[in-house]
């Protein structure tokens, strides 16, 4: 498989379940991969932009791993591309050092799959949330290869030890699904 990059935007994964499981997961599965867990080592927001952007001159695919916050990705995982996707680097008349490379998102949401819909209590598609990373991708020479998404994963719906074990096998599932996407993504 090409060099997988795994980016894990949770704020804190201490009190995580679907995104820690989902990284367990992926750790086991695809040993190979590099996993960066930014709550770990960015507790302060204070980005490494030289070591960050040299792991993304490593990869060949790029996963973002986080929990939907607010319609959006966690504030440190925005934080994170702020910092380094950096004028001169990422996009601009002399940055293209992300050309080529694959972009693959993979989330999750505290609401079920069925609200997300044009009909549904969202009134939108879990797609109306992704056109700024396909803007992004596009700005920056890279391939939007897709995403993988689990719903219904809430903090309020963890009361007895059967539902949190009903979201860790739905967040395996999402790993597996995951790894699916990368085998396709990285064969052709
Ligand atoms: C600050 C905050 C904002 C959230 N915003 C949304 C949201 O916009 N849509 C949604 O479906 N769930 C939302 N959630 C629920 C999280 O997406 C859900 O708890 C998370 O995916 C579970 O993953 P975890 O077990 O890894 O923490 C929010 C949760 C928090 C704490």
């Amino acid at each position: 498989m090409n060099n997988v990059l795994i980016i894990s935007g949770h704020t804190d994964l201490a009190t995580s379940v679907a995104n820690k499981t989902i990284l367990e997961t992926l750790a086991r599965r695809l040993p190979e991969a590099e996993i960066v867990k930014l709550d770990e080592l960015y507790p302060d927001f204070k980005i490494n932009v030289e070591a960050e952007q040299q792991r993304l001159l490593r990869a060949d695919i790029i996963v973002l791993q986080y929990p939907l916050f607010w319609y959006s990705a966690p504030s440190l995982l925005e934080r994170w591309m702020e910092e380094t996707f950096r004028h001169g680097f990422s996009h601009g008349s002399t940055g293209d050092k992300l050309k080529g490379k694959k972009l693959v998102l993979s989330f999750t949401t505290g609401a079920p799959e069925t609200m997300y819909g044009r009909e549904g209590a969202m009134g939108y598609d879990i797609e109306d949330f992704l056109p700024c990373y396909k803007a992004t991708c596009r700005l920056c020479q890279m391939e939007f290869a897709g995403y993988v998404y689990t719903g219904g994963v809430s903090y309020g719906n963890r009361t007895s030890p059967e539902l949190i074990e009903q979201q860790k096998i739905a967040s395996e599932q999402h790993a597996q699904r995951l790894i699916e996407l990368l085998e396709k993504t990285s064969y052709r």
